[in-house]
């Protein structure tokens, strides 16, 4: 389907952010955003651009109430020549609709999440960062608007896009990679086999602040999950999924307890692993033996992938109160390789021969 939206522009465009390499994350929105209804019985109607605005909703609406809501992360990048283009942005459509299937909300058809994201970004293209580090960060999100009290899906939805000219989600990442420290939790779960851990909805990072706010106190900037079933095996961090590299083989969590976002970018880090002959395992890894390859001197690199967080090294783990230290506390080789490789191609300076570039047919 070929889509068109009409485009109100608007009438008092923002002063645009001075310092490209201080963006920080999400702190700065374009002018723009993408707009479509869903009503039962019409589907998806009324896609339109319009100014970036607070919206008006109604009190009584679901959304605020039960949390019948999703949302995707995806990155627009701006290549030295000007083009600009998405990362493997079918993967986001997809799992957009995995998520839509577990909550309820009703399926985006195909070329729908593309389309607007091509229409925003064409209005806001001179908000399209280029400082190393940065990128556009695109926030797709679905929510039931229906005014309803009734612990059922709604009738009615709103689907938006939002930009933001973005840098790291870890701040001390910007232009440059530096590692973080991650606190183990024990006490809370996030997600358990037959809940909404593998889908992009709220609730579960509303779920995970009260363990980031006891991370805080540790002085890490996020959290580590264990699993729900026997608090042992570590899952994924608040904003992505990690990667533990012991005895030269890299691990992550497997997908198929339904409790790990699957991250298009954790994706492509297997991926990447496989293609450069490094031995990468897709398997449970218990905290014990994570501590236990730190004293030995086995436990060689972990790092944190996702749209967000791109690659952000850690340092250091936080375990029960006890600092776990990985290796000299240094970026490692494979992190680094990994996060210049995919900003590379994200950005057109290393050559995509893995096929993930989306080129959007624009120019800034
Ligand atoms: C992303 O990486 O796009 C995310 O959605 C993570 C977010 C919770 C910061």
């Amino acid at each position: 389907m070929n889509w068109q939206f009409p485009v109100t522009r608007t009438t008092h465009p923002k002063p645009r952010p001075e310092d490209e390499t201080k963006l920080g994350f999400a702190r700065y929105f374009t002018d723009h955003m993408f707009v479509i209804d869903y009503d039962e019985g019409q589907g998806w109607h009324d896609g339109r651009v319009v100014p970036h605005e607070p919206i008006l909703i109604e009190p009584a609406s679901c959304v605020l109430h039960y949390a019948q809501m999703m949302f995707e992360g995806m990155k627009a990048y701006r290549t030295p020549t000007g083009e600009i283009q998405l990362f493997r942005p079918e993967e986001n459509a997809k799992r957009m609709n995995r998520t839509n299937e577990r909550m309820c909300i009703p399926e985006v058809p195909e070329g729908l999440l593309i389309a607007g994201v091509r229409a925003v970004i064409e209005q806001d293209i001179d908000w399209m960062p280029s400082a190393p580090g940065t990128a556009m960060y695109i926030r797709p999100f679905i929510f039931g608007d229906e005014v309803s009290f009734s612990v059922l899906p709604a009738k009615h939805y709103r689907f938006m896009i939002i930009l933001s000219p973005t840098g790291s989600y870890y701040a001390a990442n910007d232009g440059g990679l530096s590692t973080t420290r991650i606190y183990v939790q024990d006490e809370y779960i996030r997600a358990a086999r037959g809940g909404t851990g593998f889908a992009k909805c709220g609730g579960n990072y509303g779920g995970g602040m009260r363990a980031s706010k006891d991370a805080m106190k540790y002085n890490c900037k996020d959290v580590l999950w264990l699993d729900a079933a026997e608090n042992k095996y570590v899952e994924e961090i608040g904003t992505s999924n990690a990667f533990f590299r012991i005895a030269d083989e890299v691990i992550t969590a497997p997908l198929d307890s339904g409790t790990i976002l699957p991250g298009i970018t954790r994706n492509s880090v297997i991926q990447l692993l496989k293609k450069w002959g490094v031995k990468v395992t897709e398997r449970k890894l218990s905290i014990d033996e994570i501590i236990e390859a730190s004293k030995n001197g086995t436990l060689q690199e972990i790092f944190a992938s996702g749209t967000a967080a791109v690659i952000s090294p850690i340092g250091c783990l936080c375990v029960e109160g006890t600092d776990v230290p990985v290796a000299d506390g240094k970026v490692g080789p494979v992190a680094q390789k990994l996060y210049d490789t995919l900003y590379g191609m994200q950005t057109g300076t290393v050559k995509d021969d893995m096929g993930w570039v989306y080129p959007l047919g624009l120019k800034a």
